[in-house]
């Protein structure tokens, strides 16, 4: 029995209500799973990319920060493995055409034969033998459509870190152990997407490559785990919602030594899923590139006068998929004392949260509106604000609690006369006066952790 809730279809209908997600194309029926971000769910999903950022490159002074290409040369896929092994078996009934991986836990019998059942329409003896599918997704390059000009949309950024291990390395002049870290779009060709924005084709990766002495790989490894759950903890995801997997030796990835995921709980049926993937890359990548492009990828330490190819201790976090977790963590529908509709509220860390405070006149009139305004003005530079004069009081409260804004900031009677407004704080519901010249820092210094 799951112990945490199944939350996601009221997940979806509020991120598509409020402008978090939005289903891609959906006047001409939706693309297969893929999603756009919405005014709310862009400044989430930007202040979680910032938080990893800062955390894995600005804060530190042993990684750099890397943007590379999604197209890359097609010889990069080859080395990589990602042309031979980046497959999942693949089943498809001749029945309803639909497709279904080979390991389908709903699939009855062996697929090829005549037992085996169509997990979609029932069938049995229409499913045909598992193929092997490859997950990228193949275009050309220039106006000729033919084998000499196939790429491919990279299924994971880290390659792009690694054929410029040496143009970081000798730019920035960085000494081993170091690392490279960069944010981008990723593409993979899933046959069995879904579950919302958590297995989609087309998603972000933010990768760190950690390039370390051949030897020091495991204690690295080790301290990159701590620092990895570290941080999500930091974003408020609930301690018994976390924990890491051990890929066992079946799991672990054609170039990975030793993989740990850090799994979150998602509620229902989901329950705990994958966000991040430590992983010890050996050095596996940087030797394959040297084999297909002829070209040393070796790292020479000065003082011992020695060169060698460093191991690579990997970070890969999804934000989407990590978006998901932070939405699912913080919704939570409850009573309050003294009123007879309850509330909806996500409860986001105040720091990642879309808007940071919702700016209100009590009523529309006796100059309340202008002073709310001036004071929405005065605080944009500093965070995202949103002004509302729509309505009672406790709606506007409501509709700011549901998309996880942490403080509500309220032009009352008593504001022209004593410079102050009420700040409403979204989980506790506790009001506060504060001074105008002081509501920046008030609301600044409480967002900052
Ligand atoms: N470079 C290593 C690598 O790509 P991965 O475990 O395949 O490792 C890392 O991917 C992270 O990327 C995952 O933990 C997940 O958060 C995200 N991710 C992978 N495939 C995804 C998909 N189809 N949709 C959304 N996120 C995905």
């Amino acid at each position: 029995m799951p112990n945490q809730p199944d939350v996601m279809e009221k997940l979806v209908s509020l991120a598509k209500r409020r402008g978090f997600i939005f289903q891609s194309s959906e006047i001409y029926g939706g693309t297969g799973s893929v999603w756009d971000y919405g005014p709310l769910g862009v400044e989430l999903k930007r202040n979680l990319q910032e938080r990893w950022w800062n955390a894995m490159v600005r804060s530190r002074g042993d990684i750099e920060g890397l943007d590379s290409a999604i197209l890359m040369h097609p010889r990069v896929w080859e080395a990589s493995g990602h042309v031979s092994g980046f497959v999942d078996p693949l089943v498809d009934c001749r029945n309803c055409k639909k497709r279904f991986r080979a390991d389908d836990p709903k699939m009855k019998g062996t697929p090829g034969t005549p037992d085996a059942q169509c997990p979609a329409c029932g069938m049995k003896g229409t499913l045909g033998e598992a193929r092997q599918f490859n997950l990228m997704f193949r275009t050309f390059m220039g106006p000729a459509e033919d084998s000499a000009s196939v790429v491919y949309l990279r299924p994971e950024t880290a390659q792009g870190t690694y054929v410029n291990f040496l143009n970081v390395q000798q730019s920035t002049r960085q000494r081993i152990p170091f690392g490279i870290a960069q944010i981008g779009k990723a593409f993979r060709n899933e046959i069995t997407p879904g579950n919302f924005i958590f297995r989609t084709r087309e998603f972000e990766q933010m990768e760190m490559q950690f390039f370390v002495e051949p030897g020091t790989d495991m204690e690295w490894f080790e301290y990159w785990k701590g620092e990895r759950m570290a941080w999500h903890r930091g974003l408020g995801l609930a301690e018994d919602r976390l924990k890491f997997h051990q890929h066992t030796s079946d799991e672990l990835a054609h170039y990975a030594r030793a993989a740990f995921d850090v799994q979150f709980d998602f509620g229902g049926s989901l329950g705990f899923q994958e966000i991040e993937g430590i992983h010890n890359r050996g050095d596996f990548d940087l030797t394959q590139h040297q084999k297909f492009s002829g070209k040393k990828l070796e790292y020479f330490e000065q003082g011992a006068n020695k060169r060698f190819v460093p191991f690579v201790v990997e970070t890969a976090v999804g934000p989407n998929r990590t978006l998901l977790a932070l939405l699912v963590n913080a919704y939570r529908e409850e009573n309050v004392a003294g009123e007879t509709e309850g509330r909806t509220v996500l409860g986001l860390h105040p720091a990642l949260a879309p808007v940071k405070a919702g700016v209100f006149p009590l009523v529309k009139k006796d100059g309340m509106p202008e002073m709310a305004k001036k004071i929405a003005d005065a605080l944009r530079p500093s965070f995202s604000v949103f002004y509302d004069d729509s309505g009672a009081i406790g709606r506007r409260y409501r509709r700011q609690d549901e998309v996880g804004t942490p403080f509500c900031i309220t032009v009352d009677g008593e504001s022209a006369a004593g410079n102050s407004v009420t700040v409403r704080e979204r989980d506790t519901l506790q009001q506060q006066r504060v001074s105008i010249d002081a509501v920046a820092s008030f609301i600044s210094e409480r967002i900052a952790t």
